[in-house]
């Protein structure tokens, strides 16, 4: 008996965390259920990013990228397989603690930016810190700090519809800093703007990467995914392949 725990445990070392990883993933299995049929939309994905990478998940439609994305960020839980998150196996944190860790370590910004529409850009960059306690005062001294980062300094109290695509975006990024995350996920960030609005969003990641923030950013252009240092192609639920950016192969 002794001895099986001693091989299950260096198993399940050898597939987890090693030092400077943030994002590992073991067999990772997502299932949905739709009526009386299972769609299998991760079947089986070994991941393992470490801190400041900068990587990009492509794919076609449907090959599971936002169900992964969802499942690094704490969203959804999987299937079957293991996922650690800065070192802790998630899987064993309870929902308090899992949110907790979500607040502190991610930031996400989706393809619709998912803003409060009523809310002017001010309020919409305080939500989480409203929704972490943090007293009023900071709370709009830290948002507006945010906002002037991605240079909508100006534009703090108008609300999404009197923004552009790519005011709207930088927004939804602002909202997703405001905590300090040590990790960005980007669902298709820039699946709603034209090409030099999305090259202006891909500027400020840029950034956020060189300011030593690890980067998980989704997408289906492979222009786009050039932006990251490692592409992660996903296929049918599974990675077809991974290797590094031709931008980092020539830097
Ligand atoms: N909530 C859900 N319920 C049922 N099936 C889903 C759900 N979300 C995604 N799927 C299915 O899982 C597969 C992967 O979807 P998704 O992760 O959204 O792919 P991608 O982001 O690459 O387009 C697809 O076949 C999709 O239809
Ligand atoms: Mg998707």
């Amino acid at each position: 008996m002794a001895t099986e725990t001693a091989v299950e445990t260096t198993l399940i070392n050898a597939a987890g965390p090693r030092p400077g990883d943030i994002i590992v993933t073991d067999n990772l299995w997502k299932t949905y259920e739709m009526g009386d049929q299972e769609v299998h939309a991760l079947r089986g994905v070994n991941l393992r990013i470490r801190h400041n990478e900068y990587v990009a998940i492509m794919g076609p439609s449907g090959s599971g990228k936002s169900t992964l994305m969802n499942l690094i960020g704490c969203l959804d839980s999987p299937s079957q397989g293991k996922y650690w998150l800065n070192g802790h196996d998630v899987s064993e944190l309870n929902d308090d603690e899992l949110a907790r860790i979500r607040n502190k370590e991610i930031g996400f910004v989706f393809q619709t930016f998912n803003l409060l529409a009523r809310a002017t850009a001010l309020h919409n960059v305080e939500l989480p810190l409203i929704y972490n306690g943090t007293p009023a005062a900071e709370r709009t001294q830290r948002a507006k700090a945010t906002l002037e980062s991605v240079n909508l300094g100006t534009r703090m109290m108008h609300k999404p519809n009197e923004l552009s695509g790519g005011q709207r975006q930088r927004v939804a990024i602002a909202r997703a800093l405001v905590n300090n995350p040590s990790i960005i996920l980007a669902d298709e960030p820039t699946g709603n703007l034209d090409s030099k609005t999305g090259d202006e969003i891909m500027a400020l990641f840029d950034d956020l990467h060189s300011k030593g923030n690890t980067i998980v950013l989704v997408t289906h252009e492979p222009d786009i995914a050039e932006y990251a240092h490692r592409i992660v192609t996903i296929r049918d639920g599974v990675i077809a392949s991974d290797h590094p950016s031709t931008r980092n192969r020539n830097q």
